[in-house]
């Protein structure tokens, strides 16, 4: 198998990055640097990316988790918070979260050992909508739900258009449902910010077509077929 398809396969990367980094020299073969683009790994050859030695191939696993607060969408953390390989620890692959959720976010990530899937749908070109269900204080009034539509500037980025709903105004506080096709760091909360209403929790509830529905927090699910299907198309 080629070198490049190896290491996405592996869930490091996209092919185009395995290139790069090949090329760039980050790539070792039995302990020997190699930078020639085609280069056939063969059964029982040891890969290193960055030093790191790279698991064989495995089968292609795809999961939906329900991620709990207070949990990293990293592999592992130098301050030894909870991460969600904990919430996968029993799947022999090594999968990797797609895109991240915040620390104080919970709700629905896909994770996967696919590395050319996880670069398809974290790659601005191909976003899809991800929908969130959003705790915000204070009234969401129809202004504010006309800018949130529109786009919100949220520090030096406008936010393109998203869907909104408001499912349940209380007196003090709202639940709403938004759907935004970008992923800038911590969006939905200052998109709420921007527009004047602090959101209290914050759970995402689908990625494009594939739903978060019954799964139980810190639980996953493999997903079906068509699921796998349905983003591989995207
Ligand atoms: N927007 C946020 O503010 N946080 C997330 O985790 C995801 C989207």
């Amino acid at each position: 198998m080629r070198l490049n398809k190896y290491i996405a396969d592996a869930g490091i990367c996209s092919r185009r990055k395995a290139d790069e980094l090949i090329e760039n020299g980050n790539v070792k073969v039995n302990g020997a640097t190699v930078k020639e683009m085609g280069y056939q790994v063969e059964d029982g050859d040891v890969v290193q990316v960055n030093g790191k030695k790279i698991d064989a191939v495995g089968k292609k696993v795809y999961v939906a988790v329900n991620k709990p607060l207070g949990y990293i969408t990293s592999m592992d953390d130098d301050k030894d918070r909870a991460t969600v390989a904990e919430l996968v620890s029993d799947i022999p692959e090594r999968l990797f979260p797609v895109g991240r959720l915040d620390y104080n976010t919970s709700g629905l990530l896909i994770m996967t050992n696919d590395g050319q899937l996880t670069y398809t749908l974290t790659h601005p070109k191909h976003e899809v909508y991800k929908t969130y269900v959003a705790k915000v204080a204070g009234v969401i009034s129809d202004t504010r739900l006309a800018k949130l539509r529109k786009g919100v500037d949220i520090g030096g980025f406008v936010t393109s258009p998203a869907k909104v709903k408001v499912i349940k105004q209380m007196p003090r506080h709202a639940i709403v449902e938004i759907s935004i096709k970008e992923g800038k760091n911590r969006q939905v909360r200052k998109m709420f910010a921007a527009v004047g209403n602090k959101v209290q929790e914050l759970e995402r509830v689908a990625i494009g077509e594939i739903k978060l529905g019954r799964l139980m927090e810190g639980h996953y699910r493999k997903l079906n077929r068509e699921e796998i299907e349905y983003l591989k198309k995207l």
